[in-house]
């Protein structure tokens, strides 16, 4: 499907954001991992995050959705059922790598795991090795692709030092520590995203941090609150916002957002460009306690020109999903904004790194690939022309924003992708011209 974005006169109003997907991930799998039922509010109706709903009912869990939410019956711990044929993750990468590390722990059984072509493309022996470090067994497709499966066994603690800074592998590991015997130690080279921390703290779970290490003891029960609220995700966020700093005149209020600090990168990215932004962002930790909770603040945002920056590596995972965007804020500020130590981009949806240099040069910008990351050479301004989203849901909004704020307007060619993380994008888009 294609749209056409014209340019705005101006981006003014309040945004509330999509709930977090991260956060609605973990919510529905951990559920699924608890004996009593658990209420989760604002879940994320979007297409990544209804695949793990369909996936935690494969594997025995009962979910009803109702008026005030989606309440959640797992199955506890060890009793994962084993479905008929492969759980289908469509396009999550969150659920393909989470998922694995509470399988891994059911002893004696075995599971299948699938997903789109995207998912086929994205390696999943980052996570295959910490689990068969662990004890348990698993047949992927040429040694690292979907389908693969799963072979439980009983697991045992280990310590494992995360070759690159991933939430998602980070999860998969504390995941299986609560099935194994004896203690699990992650050491992470940066910080990344903390929802899986914070709602095992949350369950009961005995964890604690040391620095760069996280160690999470076994547990024979997960004891969820009765209600997880999801609030709005910032990387959803994050578009619109991008689009109100960029359109001249432009005035916005993004409510009741999470800004949890491992997840704020992006907006103090954007503030070191010169972006107006006036919120307030959860402080970085200095002890090593972990929270139990997921703060919220409002954003106001007024739009003004922007300086180019470097983004480097320390930085990435708290921005990860977001560098595209400061590419393109990148395209308005006048010089060369780097954003180094990326390499992750590449295994992304797609190799974001790669698609923001087509998306971005075909619309008039002068952008260059490094091995590890985005060279912009920003101009001020951005032509417009054609973006072909490729499946990306974050490219289809990419697209869509650049549109927004370019001289011409941007066709994007594949829209529909942003339904992935944000179905209502387009409408909410409108609604604040
Ligand atoms: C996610 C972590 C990030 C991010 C992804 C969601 C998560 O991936 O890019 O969209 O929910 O844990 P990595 O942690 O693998 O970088």
């Amino acid at each position: 499907m294609k749209a056409l974005i014209e340019p705005a006169a101006r981006i003014k109003g309040r945004l509330v954001a999509p709930a977090d997907k991260s956060i609605s991930h973990r919510a529905a799998i951990l559920a699924a991992m608890a004996d009593e039922p658990v209420l989760v509010t604002n879940y994320l109706e979007a297409a990544d995050t209804l695949s793990t709903l369909a996936a935690i009912e494969q594997l025995g869990a009962l979910v009803e959705r109702r008026t005030d939410g989606v309440m959640i019956r797992g199955v506890g711990l060890r009793n994962a059922a084993v479905p008929k044929g492969a759980i289908d993750v469509g396009n999550a990468g969150t659920l393909i790598r989470l998922l694995p590390g509470w399988l891994a722990g059911q002893d004696g059984s075995s599971f299948e795991l699938d997903g789109d072509d995207s998912i086929r493309r994205r390696p999943i022996d980052r996570v295959a090795e910490p689990l068969e470090l662990m004890g348990a067994e698993i047949d992927a497709t040429k040694a690292r692709f979907a389908p693969f499966t799963i072979h439980g066994a009983r697991l045992h603690g280990i310590e494992y030092t995360l070759p690159v800074a991933s939430a998602q592998v980070k999860s998969c590991v504390a995941l299986a520590a609560l099935l194994a015997e004896g203690e699990t130690t992650i050491v992470e080279p940066d910080a990344s995203r903390d929802h899986t921390e914070r709602m095992l703290a949350k369950a009961g779970v005995k964890i604690s941090r040391d620095g760069s290490d996280l160690t999470i003891f076994p547990t024979d029960e997960l004891t969820l609150p009765d209600r997880i609220d999801i609030p709005s995700d910032p990387s959803s966020a994050a578009f619109a916002i991008a689009a109100a700093v960029l359109v001249p005149g432009s005035r916005l209020l993004v409510e009741g957002c999470s800004v949890n600090w491992t997840r704020s990168g992006f907006i103090e990215i954007a503030q070191r460009m010169g972006a107006v932004i006036i919120t307030d962002l959860e402080p970085r930790p200095e002890g090593s306690e972990i929270s139990h909770d997921e703060p919220v603040s409002d954003i106001d945002v007024t739009a003004g020109p922007l300086k180019p920056a470097t983004v480097t590596a320390g930085e990435v995972p708290l921005a990860v999903d977001e560098l595209p965007l400061i590419a393109l804020m990148a395209c308005f500020a006048e010089g060369e904004t780097r954003i180094e130590g990326a390499a992750e981009l590449r295994l992304k949806e797609s190799d974001r790194i790669a698609s923001v240099v087509t998306a971005l040069n075909d619309l008039g910008a002068e952008v260059e690939a490094t091995d590890d990351g985005l060279i912009v050479n920003g101009h001020g301004s951005l032509r417009g022309g054609r973006v072909d989203a490729g499946g990306d849901h974050r490219i289809a909004m990419l697209g869509a924003v650049a549109g927004l704020a370019s001289q011409e307007g941007v066709e994007v060619d594949g829209i529909e992708a942003a339904a992935v993380s944000y179905p209502n994008f387009l409408d909410d888009i409108a609604a604040l011209r």
